[in-house]
């Protein structure tokens, strides 16, 4: 897995070694992971080292590739240029090595970002238009793109999910618009209040991370024959800024919320606010199982222990 040390990649890894035995996934980040156990396969790797990815495909005989390290959204926004070198590049990279190699599978996910202001922004179909106004959604639309070129000129098969806003207890997440969704449930548990940099009546599609683990085991597991697309919506929850607190408030009462918008309001109002996820469902059987109370819940139990 490339980017393993980041918010998904941190989560994704223990459960693919879980479900696959613990040598058969490789971790590879530029960053070394926390809690690295000897018996852990982990591998220094930039994304941008074509030839050093090569070594570690053809040498571990590797057959999948998860293709997780990107810039985010705000970050992309503070440095456009050296966003679309390494979102684009690294894919470009995994893309001619897994060519090269036979890899039997890429998993790279999208994201709601390659949506854009003129997208209809309710119950947002699959297939409608993709002009973001973010450098973030312009790497994710061409990467959308290629996927689909690499699959049908060469076969390649490599399978994409535009992932919501991502809320998870283990990693943050580095750079995104999504994030005050998970900064909210830290601060609400450390200092009782949070400022948010999106307004309350701000509505954003988003998955608690147990979901997120299931999209990409259940999107790399499926049935190729049953799969008419590579590129998938796949919808979790949708909430407000306001309604998030006032669900942690039912556990957090005194729990107290400002709202500063800030560059990312205007990001944040260019993507929908909730998905069509149909062709997920129907050609692989997506099913989200956590909505917003569940998630609540089970976020401010495990930070609850982690922050003691
Ligand atoms: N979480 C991402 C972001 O906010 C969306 O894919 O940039």
């Amino acid at each position: 897995m490339i980017g393993s040390s980041g918010q998904i990649g941190s989560e994704l890894v223990p459960a693919l070694r879980e479900k696959y035995g613990n040598g058969n996934v490789i971790e590879a980040d530029i960053k070394t992971p926390e809690n690295l156990r000897e018996k852990d396969l982990f591998i220094s790797l930039d994304a941008l080292n074509r030839e050093a990815l090569d070594k570690i495909v053809h040498e571990c005989e590797v057959d999948t590739i998860y293709h997780m390290a990107s810039i985010l959204s705000a970050t992309g926004e503070k440095m456009p240029q050296t966003a679309w070198n390494l979102n684009m590049n690294s894919l470009v990279n995994v893309l001619e090595v897994g060519r090269k190699h036979d890899v039997e599978r890429i998993i790279w996910p999208s994201s709601i970002a390659a949506f854009g202001p003129s997208t209809p922004r309710e119950n947002t179909p699959n297939d409608t238009i993709l002009r973001p106004t973010t450098m973030y959604g312009v790497t994710k639309v061409a990467g959308e793109l290629l996927v689909e070129y690499y699959f049908k000129k060469y076969g390649l098969d490599i399978r994409s999910m535009r992932l919501p806003g991502i809320v998870s207890s283990e990693t943050l997440p580095g750079g995104g618009t999504t994030d005050y969704a998970v900064e909210i449930f830290y601060e609400a548990i450390k200092h009782k209040k949070y400022t948010c940099f999106v307004k309350e009546t701000t509505m954003l599609p988003m998955m608690y991370m147990p979901d997120c683990i299931k999209s990409h085991i259940d999107l790399v597991e499926a049935d190729g024959s049953r799969l008419r697309h590579r590129v998938f919506n796949v919808a979790g929850m949708s909430f407000t800024a306001g309604e998030l607190a006032a669900e942690i408030r039912k556990h957090i009462p005194e729990f107290k919320i400002e709202y500063k918008p800030d560059f990312r309001q205007q990001i944040a109002d260019s993507w929908p606010e909730s998905i069509d996820d149909s062709w997920a469902r129907e050609e692989w059987g997506w099913s989200p199982s956590y909505d917003l109370a569940g998630m609540t819940k089970d976020m401010i139990q495990k930070l609850s222990k982690k922050l003691k």
